[in-house]
């Protein structure tokens, strides 16, 4: 057995890597269908080693530290954050930097594994803004980070990273230490009983099963904030890497915000369309997402291979759930202007005749935020692989 046997797994996901550590993804076509809110059974997992093993009765008694540059240093239960502080609730999309991986692997092999474009998954996170656990320890004048550090130990140490204070003290930015997914409880696979959550950045900097905030003057200096969820200068191939540690040590390679990114799940890649048979237009598919709290500004399809562009609709689920700034929603209460930020996926679709898929082999997509950001044409090969997010293409075969 597996060190993670004791966590359930949902049959559905596909495994990514070996038996363990445990990282997967949903089919794609499945992930679409659960809509704007995955289940935490088929939301992706990344570990990079063994799950904390955390019994029920244990949760509120789940400890963490505030501490480093700090005039109160403080150690906090999960009882205590349910007790002392506001919880609230937030739709937010989490990503890996790895997702879309594959297609970079078969350019040319990164160091890393193949992510399909299912890297990606949303929840309704409950819990703490960060920033009111971060002032009553009281940050000191040249503190301008937040170390996160989990309860996995790794080969190379716990798992850990950091974020700008001031992004952590900034409201419209959602920092928050989350318990709860979609109105249940943490499950072992996504950090129970206590997680970080960094809307908008990559799922790297979401630490699970956290154990130590630490407030410092430079950025993480943890073995899996240098040496993972960057992207360096295309030139670097593997070996340069390995031998050359001032590649890894420049800050300006890590990776926060996510950038504009889109897939399509109807047509799934490959699949054979018996077009003859088939209604009149087929509705063309798929989701999107940005980075930042930059919203999704528009999705366009082509069928000539980028010749000429189509303008998709656009359906943003995450609006639906502003209305419920009442405070009626799992508890919780939503401070964030909702209406300056986004920090879910959307839902993107086109209807196309079928007359003319006939004469197509392939279908691309790009999305495009509201800082014209937009999903470029050539892929941007790194060596870990990341942030891969060229015009999405499916092939599609017609079958008569
Ligand atoms: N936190 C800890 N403690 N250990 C980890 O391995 N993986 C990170 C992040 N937080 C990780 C972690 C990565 S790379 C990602 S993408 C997200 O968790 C994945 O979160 P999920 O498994 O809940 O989807």
């Amino acid at each position: 057995p597996t060190p993670d046997a004791h966590v359930p797994r949902d049959p559905r996901l596909i495994r990514l890597t070996g038996v363990h550590p445990f990282n997967c993804e949903a089919p794609l076509s499945d992930l679409y269908n659960e809509g704007f809110l995955t289940s935490p059974d088929l939301f992706y997992v990344r570990n990079h080693g063994a799950v904390p093993e955390v019994q029920d009765s244990e949760c509120l008694d789940w400890e963490f530290s505030v501490e480093g540059l700090v005039e109160n240093p403080l150690k906090i239960t999960l009882r205590d954050l349910l007790q002392e502080y506001e919880n609230v609730t937030y739709p937010i999309t989490l990503v890996c930097a790895g997702n879309r991986r594959k297609e970079q692997n078969v350019v040319r092999k990164s160091k890393g594994f193949s992510w399909g474009p299912a890297g990606v998954s949303t929840a309704l996170f409950t819990g703490v803004v960060m920033r009111d656990v971060i002032a009553r320890a009281k940050p000191l004048r040249k503190a301008k980070y937040v170390c996160m550090e989990g309860a996995d130990k790794l080969p190379n140490g716990y798992y850990g990273t950091s974020v700008k204070l001031n992004w952590v003290m900034d409201p419209n930015r959602g920092i928050m230490l989350a318990h709860k997914m979609n109105g249940a409880p943490l499950t072992p696979d996504h950090g129970k009983p206590l997680r970080a959550v960094i809307p908008g950045q990559i799922g790297g900097r979401s630490v699970k099963w956290i154990k130590r905030l630490i407030v410092t003057a430079e950025p993480s200096d943890n073995w899996y904030h240098i040496y993972d969820n960057r992207v360096l200068p295309t030139m670097v191939d593997p070996d340069e890497s390995a031998k050359n540690p001032k590649w890894w040590m420049d800050e300006r390679y890590a990776i926060y915000d996510l950038s504009p990114n889109a897939a399509t799940a109807f047509p799934a890649h490959d699949e054979k369309l018996t077009i003859a048979s088939a209604p009149e237009t087929y509705n063309v598919r798929g989701y999107a997402y940005s980075g930042g709290g930059r919203r999704v500004t528009r999705c366009e399809v082509s069928l000539d291979k980028g010749k000429t562009w189509r303008l998709a609709n656009i359906d943003y689920a995450e609006d639906r759930y502003r209305a419920y700034e009442d405070k009626s929603l799992l508890g919780g209460r939503l401070d964030m202007d909702w209406r300056e930020t986004s920090f879910c996926w959307c839902f993107w679709n086109l209807d196309i005749a079928t007359s003319e898929l006939q004469g197509t082999s392939d279908i691309f997509v790009r999305a495009m935020d509201e800082a014209m950001c937009i999903m470029p044409r050539d892929m941007y090969w790194s060596v870990l692989g990341m942030m891969n997010n060229p015009w999405y293409r499916i092939v599609i075969h017609n079958e008569h």
